[in-house]
């Protein structure tokens, strides 16, 4: 694990264990970085099947890591790595002992309020909370924790692959504490990541600029500027990015795009974005009635079926 080692910067945050909320994608991704990094992991989600599958999304990325950082023993590389991460149902136990506790469960704002209250009660006083939300307000989910809960609450907002994507967006309200901040900041440095201190305003940084971008390529074929490929293309050759709106759309998911963007239409109407941003935009309504929501359905803007 020389590559990680390499990456990781001196421990000054206080944090060993994390346990992480939710064993989808991101947080399969966000245990397999902090195992990486040498933390303890403890995944929770509330079925066996969830976990089974959040490790095994685990042990399929971690083999791609190793194939880099360890060529020649992949294996020990994933032994390791796995031998950091325990999984429970038991969401009592998962924060009994624990410095830091990472969120990634659906994006309801009733759910994550609900578990955060519940866990407030069941967590050391000093244990730090974070939310992965990429939409909703971290004050707002952090709602119903006390206030010395609410000083040592931030987000902690990773991207699609958490393997590959260096960023972190590391969400400050109005009472996150200057210490509990730092803490967030620099235990994703040990991840290997590389943090940036944004307000809890919507969509952050990435998201701010990123939906907004995606609903226009969306509307552009509704109006028929031009087809999503050479609208693609274009984005990829001329303006660098690795992979066209499009693309990015079914990488992300349209429902997941979709609910974004819903959820700021009363954002608008309250003044705090432009209604511009979130007018709808009838072919990604179409193909989520559909249930063609991207890559994770075989089928988004583009046929996965086929190869
Ligand atoms: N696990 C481990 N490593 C992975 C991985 C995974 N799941 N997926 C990719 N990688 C690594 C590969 O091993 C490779 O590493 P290397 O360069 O060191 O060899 C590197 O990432 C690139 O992967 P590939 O060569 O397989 O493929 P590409 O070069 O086509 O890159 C991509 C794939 C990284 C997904 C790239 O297309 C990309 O950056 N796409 C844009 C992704 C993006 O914008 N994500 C953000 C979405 S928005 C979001 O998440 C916010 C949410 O709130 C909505």
């Amino acid at each position: 694990a020389v590559g990680v080692q390499r990456l990781m910067s001196t421990k000054t945050d206080g944090i060993n264990t994390i346990t992480i909320f939710g064993a989808g994608l991101m947080g399969a991704g966000i245990a397999q970085v902090s195992a990486q990094a040498g933390l303890k992991v403890i995944l929770t989600d509330v079925t066996d099947k969830a976990l089974e599958n959040g490790l095994n999304i685990i042990n399929k990325s971690v083999a791609r890591v190793g194939k880099k950082q360890q060529p020649d023993d992949i294996e020990g590389f994933t032994k390791k790595v796995l031998a950091n991460i325990t999984t429970t149902t038991d969401a009592e136990q998962a924060v009994s002992s624990t410095d830091l506790v990472c969120e990634a469960i659906i994006e309801s704002i009733k759910v994550k309020r609900d578990l955060f209250a519940y866990l407030d009660k069941k967590a050391g006083a000093n244990t730090i909370f974070a939310s992965n939300t990429s939409s909703l307000g971290i004050s707002e989910i952090a709602e119903n924790c006390t206030e010395e809960r609410k000083a040592l609450f931030g987000g902690l907002h990773f991207f699609n692959p958490v393997p590959a994507m260096k960023l972190v967006e590391v969400v400050r309200t109005d009472k996150t504490s200057e210490a509990t901040y730092q803490a967030l900041f620099d235990v994703t440095k040990r991840m290997g990541k590389v943090p940036v201190a944004c307000k809890d305003t919507p969509g952050f940084i990435v998201n701010r600029l990123l939906v907004p971008y995606l609903l226009e390529a969306a509307r552009m074929i509704d109006r028929g500027d031009a087809t999503k490929e050479d609208i693609d293309i274009a984005m990829k050759l001329g303006a660098g990015y690795p992979m066209g709106p499009f693309e990015l759309l079914d990488y992300i998911g349209l429902d997941t795009t979709q609910f974004i963007a819903d959820g700021w239409v009363d954002k608008a109407k309250a003044g705090v974005l432009p209604e511009a941003l979130v007018e709808p935009t009838s072919s990604i309504v179409d193909l989520v009635n559909k249930g063609e929501l991207g890559r994770k359905s075989g089928k988004g803007f583009y046929d996965y079926t086929k190869k």
